[in-house]
């Protein structure tokens, strides 16, 4: 297969969706897309913070009628849909027995479901572009680094985001051969307006903040832009030849394992 020459505008023309790209790791999704060249449409509950150039569009992900809609007047304005990113997401803070079976059903609905039904919405687009353009077609899943390492008081939520990346894994196996690939990227804990308000709740904001930043190997945060670079690299025509992969930018928090102290 012949290289693709490096350049900024590597999604020049591109049509691309981001489900909850209004805010945080999907607003700087939707951003960096259109900086290199993508017509992006932004899928999300509340589409105000979508960034300039790109087409809002107000849904909710737990409603399928809208996310059909939403989809398909993406596709019909864009010309046609070759770049999705299911990113769309809501926090739970707690164990197994904090939450009712109505909390469970609720957060399930938008971690899990909100991108089930996206993705149904999506397919029958992105398969369109896959006949033209095969391999060059993808889904990007934000998953998180909950599904892949237990963290205290993450139950529901962790248990939403291992549903996602098992997903993600049947997808690309069920539609390599369409030339659409798969992905997720798991970050570790993002500054992002949901930390934000995260912090907000806690009883003494700095030290929980310092907590969060403490258990990643690199001591900070992960920034939103550094999540949609790697969002930008699986979606994009650099890989190719990746599918079926979940992509961790966690300051080496799942892999790693320091010693305490500076060495
Ligand atoms: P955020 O709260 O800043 O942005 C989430 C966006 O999704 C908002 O614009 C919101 O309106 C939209 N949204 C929420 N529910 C929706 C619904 N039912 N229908 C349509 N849109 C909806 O959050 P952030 O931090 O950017 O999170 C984005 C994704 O990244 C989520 O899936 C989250 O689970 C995941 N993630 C976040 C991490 C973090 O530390 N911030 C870490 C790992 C994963």
């Amino acid at each position: 297969m012949s290289r693709q020459p490096y350049s900024a505008r590597d999604f020049e023309g591109v049509p691309a969706l981001v489900t909850g790209g209004a805010s945080g790791i999907g607003a700087a999704t939707a951003a960096l897309l259109a900086e290199r060249g993508a017509r992006v449409a932004v899928l999300d509950l509340d589409p105000a913070g979508a960034p300039p150039g790109t087409l809002a569009l107000e849904a909710d992900v737990t409603d399928d009628a809208a996310v059909r809609a939403a989809v398909d007047r993406a596709a019909a304005e864009l010309g046609g849909l070759q770049v999705l990113v299911g990113n769309a997401g809501i926090g739970a803070a707690g164990t197994v027995e904090d939450h009712d079976d109505s909390e469970w059903q609720r957060v399930l609905d938008v971690n899990l479901l909100g991108i089930v039904r996206t993705d149904r919405a999506a397919l029958p687009h992105l398969r369109r572009t896959a006949a033209r353009h095969p391999g060059q077609v993808s889904i990007t899943h934000t998953c998180s680094i909950a599904a892949t390492a237990g963290l205290p008081q993450r139950a529901l939520y962790s248990a939403s985001k291992g549903a996602v990346l098992s997903l993600t894994l049947a997808m690309a196996a069920d539609h390599v051969r369409e030339g659409i690939r798969v992905n997720c990227v798991n970050p570790g804990t993002v500054d992002t307006p949901w930390v934000g308000r995260l912090l907000g709740r806690a009883d003494d904001p700095t030290a929980e903040r310092d907590a969060l930043e403490a258990r990643q190997p690199t001591g900070r945060l992960v920034g939103a832009e550094e999540v949609a670079d790697a969002v930008a690299y699986l979606a994009g025509p650099r890989a190719s030849a990746v599918t079926g992969t979940a992509l961790a930018v966690d300051g080496g928090m799942q892999g790693l394992r320091l010693r305490p102290g500076p060495r």
